[in-house]
């Protein structure tokens, strides 16, 4: 079974969905932050503090090569995947890959509450940084070919999208 690999912005239900369709799938979920984190000892938001996002996007790269060359895994990439276009045209070659989309707004009032984004810590106002965020990465995001608009739509409605797109790609 091909990979299937979800990438999209924080908040647009990679984490959430992904493991609900690789029940689903009867797959493996992994998620390449929680993979960094248990590898490094430190969480994204220490990785960032303390060694810097350039060092976390090697982490990521060596990764995404890693999961690249394996099969039958669903995988939550982190939203900034797509920053590195090597990432993209490997997974590409070897998995099914799709797009989680999330409109600003919704990407922050899924996000709001949350701590551990490094991205947008500190961030006095946080709507705007994803605003200005989002509006950066959108052109990589739906350079993607596989789409799901995820904003008004619920986890389970995502995993069910998910779980079709990936039958449907994979002949099933
Ligand atoms: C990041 C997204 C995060 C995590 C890191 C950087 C990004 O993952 O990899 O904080 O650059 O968008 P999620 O998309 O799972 O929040």
């Amino acid at each position: 079974m091909k990979n299937l690999v979800l990438v999209g912005f924080m908040g647009s239900g990679k984490t959430a969905a992904g493991k609900i369709a690789a029940k689903r799938l009867g797959m493996a979920f992994v998620d390449m932050d929680t993979i960094i984190e248990v590898r490094a000892g430190q969480t994204i938001a220490q990785i960032f503090k303390t060694k810097g996002e350039p060092f976390f996007r090697e982490q990521e790269r060596t990764l995404a090569q890693e999961l690249a060359g394996k099969s039958g895994q669903v995988v939550a990439t982190g939203g900034g995947i797509v920053l590195n276009a090597e990432n993209l045209r490997e997974f590409e070659g070897s998995a099914v890959v799709i797009c989680c989309w999330v409109n600003a707004s919704v990407a922050y009032e899924r996000t709001k509450h949350t701590k551990h984004r490094p991205l947008l810590e500190g961030e006095a106002d946080r709507r705007t940084r994803i605003e200005a965020l989002l509006s950066e990465r959108e052109p990589l995001y739906k350079a993607i070919a596989l789409q799901i608009d995820t904003s008004a739509m619920g986890v389970e409605q995502q995993a069910n999208e998910i779980v079709r797109i990936y039958k449907q790609q994979c002949g099933g």
